[in-house]
């Protein structure tokens, strides 16, 4: 996803529109660049690659100014690199975009039939082309600004410099976000607050469709009718300490030790101390009456979907579809007439998601996001939120985000088994106590990293890895195959345990490691079946099982990793610890970058 910053300023913004480009990091990019307004009017850097190589063409031909714009891009149309990178510029404006210009070819062919010359394969481009066009007509700054907007569909966020106004921003935003800060004698525009965080935390959220003229001391907003409108100005609860990377060598390395912590705030929010029951907030009646609940998400997300479906209708008897939100709106869902659909987000910007929540919302349902950002597209557009309180998430691969949105999810399938009288109180009561000793099971989890980072250098030069689960462990050995896969770019599947014999088997060779997850439960007879007959093939067993369990496995692995608890809610989330460990230290082995893996990016924006 690309990142954006603006700044409009009485003093230089160059190196701090370049500090928050590295806030911008973690969304993922592939080249960086930035433009200001000088004496001789717009002048750009632009660089592939890292952010450090844009600081080297910067160290090398400085440029600086009192207002400007900077970019990092996550490339859709066109290859990474310099010619592509953002700002682009045309004539006398310059801009940044975030997102898809779906219309961007029959735009390009208008405008080059009056003229104009395409230096790059992007769609993004054609924004600049297009203000400048309505600029030769004649048209004001704003005016030239608007009608170009106006022409536009698909989904972006765009922050331009344009013309003679060289102490001015425009900004708009349809389907990708932008926050407008409010600096001491200077003004920002950023992706997120999270960007602006180290200059200030009183920001505006752009609504959908409003545009913004910003100047030294004021910001002028409409709506996508053009209407003038105030938008609250609100102090962004981002705190620069908790995006930096402590004494940790990663982000990835520091969100998974964050997880006791981010659980015990998160389930501390769900539990009435008075009556030590689940509070689910706006989101109560939609679960009490919904005939069937429908979960979509996307990625991790969709996972912790997928580990809900077994408690919901295990706890509720409630039936619950879950779908993976690019596929969900695409095959005409037959949805429930009195139906509630949870959009599971750690951003809260998935374009697939958000797509599918609309969806929803047009066709009658009640809407619930399980979300890690508050003030994302998503949270402002469902009917309830329950919030997660993992705290920002800088690392792409999602650790703390995950287990956190188990840790709602399991509190929401306990609230709405107690509401619909499908538990008492008490045996509510008693699962609350069990997941209230969460965070210390998963600190517990977290003494296997040593092992873990010991397995590591035989998955780092496996040629293809395993993970295989059953149950509600099923989706656990999916998200510890796409754990792995993305952070250390090795093939890595995950199979329910009793599918193998189905076909995946005939891939076993001698040694390909096996992750076997096998809690001490009525399953393990079978997944030891699964076990034995990998391991007749060759297979290099990996066992993640309880102090029960781990005799079933001490006669074919010296790789045994013992966990506090694998049983009801917990269990799966105290799961989740090696399998993230196993990724990072496999990651760590190889030196790919964790934090940021190539072709990823934090929150996927376009569809
Ligand atoms: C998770 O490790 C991945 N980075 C990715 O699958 C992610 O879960 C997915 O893109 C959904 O993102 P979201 O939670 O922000 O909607």
């Amino acid at each position: 996803m690309c990142g954006i910053v603006g700044i409009v300023s009485d003093r230089p913004v160059s190196a701090r529109l370049v500090e928050g480009l590295i806030r911008l990091e973690y969304r993922g990019y592939d080249s960086a660049g930035i433009a200001v307004v000088n004496g001789q009017g717009i002048v750009r850097r632009r660089a592939p690659g890292k952010i450090v190589n844009l600081q080297s063409e910067l160290n090398s031909a400085p440029i600086d100014g009192t207002c400007g714009i900077a970019h990092t891009r996550w490339a859709t149309h066109g290859r990474p690199n310099k010619e592509n990178a953002h700002p682009h510029q045309f004539g006398s404006v310059a801009i940044v975009h975030n997102g898809i210009i779906e219309n961007f070819k029959p735009l390009r062919e208008e405008l080059a039939k009056c003229g104009h010359v395409f230096a790059t394969q992007t769609d993004s481009e054609v924004i600049a082309h297009l203000i400048q066009y309505h600029l030769d007509k004649g048209l004001s700054e704003e005016a030239a600004f608007l009608a170009a907007v106006e022409r536009l569909e698909g989904a972006y966020a765009v922050a331009a410099l344009v013309g003679d106004s060289n102490q001015t921003l425009f900004a708009a935003r349809h389907g990708s976000p932008l926050v407008v800060g409010f600096g001491d004698g200077e003004m920002f525009i950023g992706s997120d607050a999270f960007a602006l965080a180290p200059f200030t935390k009183r920001v505006l959220y752009l609504e959908e469709g409003d545009s913004a003229v910003v100047k030294i001391n004021d910001v002028c907003v409409r709506d996508k009718a053009g209407a003038l409108v105030t938008r609250e100005v609100m102090t962004a609860n981002i705190s620069a300490v908790m995006a930096d990377k402590g004494n940790y060598r990663h982000f990835m390395e520091k969100e998974i030790h964050e997880q006791p912590e981010a659980l015990a705030r998160t389930l501390a929010a769900y539990v009435d101390s008075d009556t030590n029951l689940p509070m689910l907030g706006d989101a109560a009646p939609f679960l009490k009456s919904a005939d069937r609940l429908v979960a979509i998400a996307c990625g991790t997300a969709f996972l912790s979907a997928s580990v809900a479906k077994y408690w919901f209708e295990a706890l509720c008897g409630l039936h619950v579809e879950t779908d993976i939100a690019s596929e969900f709106r695409y095959r005409t869902p037959a949805l429930p007439d009195h139906g509630a659909a949870l959009f599971i987000s750690q951003s809260g910007e998935t374009a697939d998601t958000l797509a599918a929540m609309r969806y929803c919302k047009r066709a009658g349902m009640d809407t619930i996001g399980v979300l890690n950002a508050p003030e994302s597209s998503i949270a402002r557009e469902t009917s309830a939120v329950l919030r997660t309180l993992a705290g920002p998430e800088i690392g792409v691969a999602s650790t703390k985000a995950f287990t956190a949105q188990l840790a709602v999810l399991a509190m929401c399938a306990l609230g709405t088994a107690h509401i619909r009288g499908r538990l008492s109180e008490d045996e509510v009561k008693a699962h609350i106590s069990a997941l209230n000793a969460l965070p210390k099971l998963v600190q517990q989890a977290l003494q296997t990293k040593d092992q873990c980072e010991a397995i590591a250098p035989t998955l780092a030069r496996a040629k293809q890895i395993f993970f295989i689960g059953r149950g509600v462990y099923y989706p656990l050995a999916l998200e510890g195959a796409l754990k792995l896969k993305e952070v250390t770019y090795l093939p890595a599947e995950g199979y329910a345990a009793g599918e193998l014999k189905h076909g995946p088997i005939a891939l076993i060779e001698e040694g390909t490691p096996v992750v076997v997850i096998a809690p001490t439960d009525v399953l393990m007879e079978k997944t030891i079946s699964n076990v034995e007959e990998m391991a007749a093939r060759g297979a290099n067993v990996i066992a993640i099982t309880d102090a029960a369990g781990a005799e079933h496995f001490t006669d074919r692995t010296e790789n045994i990793i013992i966990l506090p608890d694998m049983t009801g809610l917990t269990g799966p989330i105290v799961t989740a610890i090696p399998l993230q460990l196993l990724a990072y230290y496999t990651a760590l082995t190889l030196g790919t970058n964790m934090d940021q893996p190539r072709n990823l990016a934090k929150s996927v924006t376009v569809e």
